[in-house]
C-alpha cells in the first residue's frame, strides 16, 4: 500500500514503519497517525511478521503532535474530532511493537514511543514533554505512562518544567531498554524485533497481554489473567511442540497454532 507520510519495509520477520515527514521533524498530524494505524494493523494481520518496529529519522523520532494542525482548534473541535483517539490503535496491536528512537522524541513523539512495548534509543535521543510551553499538557498518555515508567518525582519535573532526558538518563530511569550509537540503533532494534518475533506467536501475544494488564488491574486480578493465559496455552500446538522439543533435546518449530 502506498503511504504519504510513512514508509513500510520488511526485514526478515520484523515489520518496519518509518515516520517520514522530515520537513516537520515527523510532527504527528492526523493523516500520518491514520497511516501509522493502518500499517500497524496490516503487519499485525500478516503471519510472516513476528514483531514491528516504529522509527523516525536519525534527527527526529517525532517532535510531537502537529502544533500547526491544532493551533486554531476550539475545545469543541478537539472533542468532536477526537484528534488523539486514533492513536490508541498503537496499543491494540497484538504483536510486540518496538520504538527505535533517535533525536527528538518530544510531546506526542515521546508518548508514541511509550505506547510501544519497548524502546531502543540512539545515543542522541532526547525525551521530553514540552507541552507546558504551549499552554497545554500531554494529551496522548504522557501524564499516565511517564509516571509508570520513571516514577512521580521525575515525571513531575519533565511535564511541569520541560526537563528533557538524554538517552543515557532515559536508560538509567527505566524508560528505554537499550542505547546504541546512532549508526547502529535501528539495526539493533531490528535484531531485537527479529529475535522476539521468531518465538512462539501465541505465547508472545498472551505474554504481552498479561504484562500490560499489570498496568490496569490489581495484583490479584492480574494474576488471574496470567494463570488463565498460562493454562490456555496448553490448548496450542506450540506448547506441545515446545515441551516435546525440550524433552527430546531439539529446536522447536513454531506454528502459531
Ligand atoms: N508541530 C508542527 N511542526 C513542527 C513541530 C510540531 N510539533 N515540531 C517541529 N515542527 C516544524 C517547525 O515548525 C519547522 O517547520 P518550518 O521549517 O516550516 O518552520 C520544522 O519542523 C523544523 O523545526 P525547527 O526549525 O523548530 O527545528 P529546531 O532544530 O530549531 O528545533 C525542536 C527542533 C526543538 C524539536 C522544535 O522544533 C520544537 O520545539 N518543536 C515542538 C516540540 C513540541 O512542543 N512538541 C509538543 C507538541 S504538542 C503535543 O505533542 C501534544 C500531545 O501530547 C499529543
Amino acid at each position: 500500500m502506498a503511504y504519504e507520510f510513512i514508509i513500510t519495509e520488511v526485514h526478515d520477520r520484523a515489520g518496519l514503519i518509518r515516520l517520514n515527514r522530515p520537513q516537520a521533524l515527523n510532527a504527528l498530524n492526523s493523516s500520518l497517525m491514520a497511516e501509522l494505524g493502518n500499517a500497524l494493523l496490516a503487519f499485525d494481520a500478516d503471519a510472516q511478521i513476528g514483531a514491528v518496529v516504529i522509527t523516525g529519522s536519525d534527527r527526529a523520532f517525532a517532535a510531537g503532535a502537529d502544533i500547526k494542525e491544532m493551533a486554531d482548534a476550539s475545545a469543541v473541535d478537539m472533542l468532536r474530532s477526537d484528534l488523539i483517539g486514533p492513536w490508541d490503535i498503537v496499543t491494540t496491536i497484538k504483536k510486540p511493537v518496538m520504538a527505535a528512537v533517535s533525536g527528538f522524541a518530544l510531546g506526542g513523539g515521546c508518548e508514541l514511543a511509550m505506547m510501544c512495548d519497548m524502546i531502543v534509543a540512539s545515543e542522541t535521543a532526547v525525551f521530553g514533554q514540552p507541552e507546558i510551553n504551549l499552554g497545554v499538557i500531554p494529551g496522548a498518555g504522557g501524564t499516565q505512562r511517564l509516571v509508570r515508567a520513571v516514577g512521580k518525582a521525575l515525571a513531575m519535573e519533565i511535564i511541569l518544567n520541560d526537563r528533557r532526558l538524554t538517552a543515557e538518563e532515559a536508560y538509567r530511569f527505566g524508560l528505554v531498554n537499550r542505547v546504541y550509537p546512532v549508526d547502529s540503533y535501528l539495526e539493533e532494534a531490528l535484531n531485537l524485533a527479529n529475535s522476539i518475533g521468531a518465538r512462539a506467536p501465541i505465547a508472545l501475544q498472551l505474554a504481552k497481554e498479561s504484562i500490560n494488564k499489570a498496568f490496569e488491574m490489581t495484583l490479584t486480578e492480574g494474576l488471574v489473567i496470567e494463570r488463565r493465559n498460562f493454562y490456555f496455552l496448553f490448548a496450542s500446538e506450540d506448547q506441545k511442540e515446545g515441551m516435546d522439543a525440550f524433552v527430546n533435546k531439539r529446536q522447536p518449530q513454531w506454528k502459531g497454532k
